[in-house]
């Protein structure tokens, strides 16, 4: 029999109580505690890339998705200095990809622009729009991909990796010009399926990987995140 070891920190303040080996953020869903968060999605292994889920643990910056929790540990989350990093990196999101929310089908259930929302940015900054121009493959009947949408979050590498079992996307590039591209000529030389847990709705958190016919099912201003707030508290934070 083993026994599970507690361990208890505080997160903002608050007392909080979580198993040995757990992330920061997987105690702090447990708890009710929402941290922001892009390339962590449940039933996915963590990767740690966007970012966006940084708290300071014990004053030091650190990805809540990947850092295990320590006895004593002090957390913080909702802070200002935390809401303006996550704000610059999901602002960098947007000039560095091409984002053009009116426009695209993932509008409303896209997670990049429900954060962005949640985060207050409503506007233009003082970053500059790198527009790239990359391939659409529209190769295959029922998917396609637009990595100008892509933020690499790297959600249907691991997808199609740990959960489909078929290794269909992976990153190639490097610095910059890393992206997601798959294993083949192109997406009809994949042995990807409308059917892989790596194309359901909840893994892509932009528009990139289109389900062919079926953007447009869900009307706009019925979608997810068209009535509420990304995040389980569904609160907008401070400035
Ligand atoms: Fe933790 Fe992306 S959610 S780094």
């Amino acid at each position: 029999m083993t026994t599970e070891t507690t361990i208890t920190f505080t997160i903002d303040g608050q007392t909080i109580e979580g198993r040995a080996g757990q992330s920061i953020m997987d105690a702090a869903d447990q708890a009710g505690i929402y941290i922001p968060r892009l390339c962590d999605v449940e039933g996915l292994h963590p990767q740690g890339s966007c970012r966006v889920c940084t708290v300071k643990a014990n004053g030091r910056s650190t990805a809540s998705c990947t850092q295990p929790i320590e006895e004593g540990l002090e957390v913080e989350n909702e802070t200002r200095e935390l809401r303006n990093y996550r704000r610059d990196l999901v602002r960098m999101l947007f000039h560095e990809g091409n984002h053009l929310c009116p426009i695209c089908e993932a509008s409303g259930n896209c997670e990049l622009q429900a954060m962005a929302y949640r985060l207050g940015i409503t506007q233009a900054s003082k970053f500059p729009y790198l527009q790239p121009v990359r391939p659409l493959d529209a190769s295959h009947p029922d998917i396609a991909l637009d990595t100008n949408r892509c933020i690499r979050c790297g959600r249907c590498i691991r997808a199609s990796k740990d959960i489909d079992g078929k290794h269909v996307f992976g990153y190639v590039g490097r610095g910059i010009e890393k992206q997601v591209g798959v294993n083949g000529s192109k997406l009809s030389k994949t042995n990807v399926s409308i059917e892989d847990y790596a194309i359901s709705p909840d893994v892509c958190p932009v528009g990139c990987i289109i389900r062919k016919g079926e953007g447009f099912k869900t009307p706009i201003g019925a979608r997810k995140y068209d009535q509420s707030i990304i995040g389980t508290d569904k609160k907008q934070p401070g400035n």
